[in-house]
């Protein structure tokens, strides 16, 4: 509903020129330490994944995974991590993508994955939509499927929702609050 995007939106912090001058930082920890809107945040997730008929859920490392793990255990579902490249002790699947200046790796661990799973995929913010990019081929690389890609914020000015939608074809991409 509006009124908790309204509330969601207002315990998102706006930090000016962090990390680099320039940069708008959207700092998610007000919302965090608000039990009240961390509960509503993790229901709205939690009800994603049912609507979605998802049997996994997965965090992206480091902020997606304060938001997936409990949305997860919530839906009744297990969590996976995707990790940055070199965190993970079994065998993993990598998949590298582009930054503004240079590459960037994450990782899964193959066995957490199976060809019967319909992953849903969790992060707080999509802003360019690399990262989201990156985790959607490393799913199907691991042979299941995504059942959505949800974040807390979509930033709409930087396009992340353009750039991802070949990638999605007819998987949702849901935000719950959009700036
Ligand atoms: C941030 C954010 C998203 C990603 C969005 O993560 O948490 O994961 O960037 O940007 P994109 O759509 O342009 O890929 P970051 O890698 O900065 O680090 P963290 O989550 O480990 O803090
Ligand atoms: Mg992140």
């Amino acid at each position: 509903s509006a009124e908790v995007r309204e509330m969601l939106l207002s315990r998102i912090r706006d930090v000016a020129d962090y990390p680099l001058e320039g940069v708008m930082f959207k700092d998610i920890t007000p919302l965090l330490a608000d039990h009240e809107a961390f509960s509503v945040l993790t229901d709205s997730l939690a009800r994603i994944c049912t609507e979605r008929g998802a049997t996994k859920v997965i965090g992206l490392e480091a902020r997606g995974f304060i938001l997936a793990a409990p949305a997860a255990v919530r839906a009744g579902l297990g969590f996976v991590p995707v990790r940055k490249a070199g965190k993970l002790p079994g065998a993993t699947l990598a998949q590298s993508y582009e930054l503004e200046y240079g590459t960037a790796e994450i990782e899964v661990h193959a066995e957490d994955l199976t060809a019967e799973d319909r992953v849903l995929i969790i992060d707080d913010v999509l802003a360019t939509g690399g990262t989201a990019e990156a985790s959607l081929q490393l799913v199907r690389r691991a042979g299941a499927q995504v059942a959505g890609f949800a974040v807390l914020l979509e930033i709409g000015f930087l396009g992340g929702r353009e750039r991802l939608t070949p990638a999605l074809g007819d998987v949702p991409l849901e935000a719950l609050v959009t700036v």
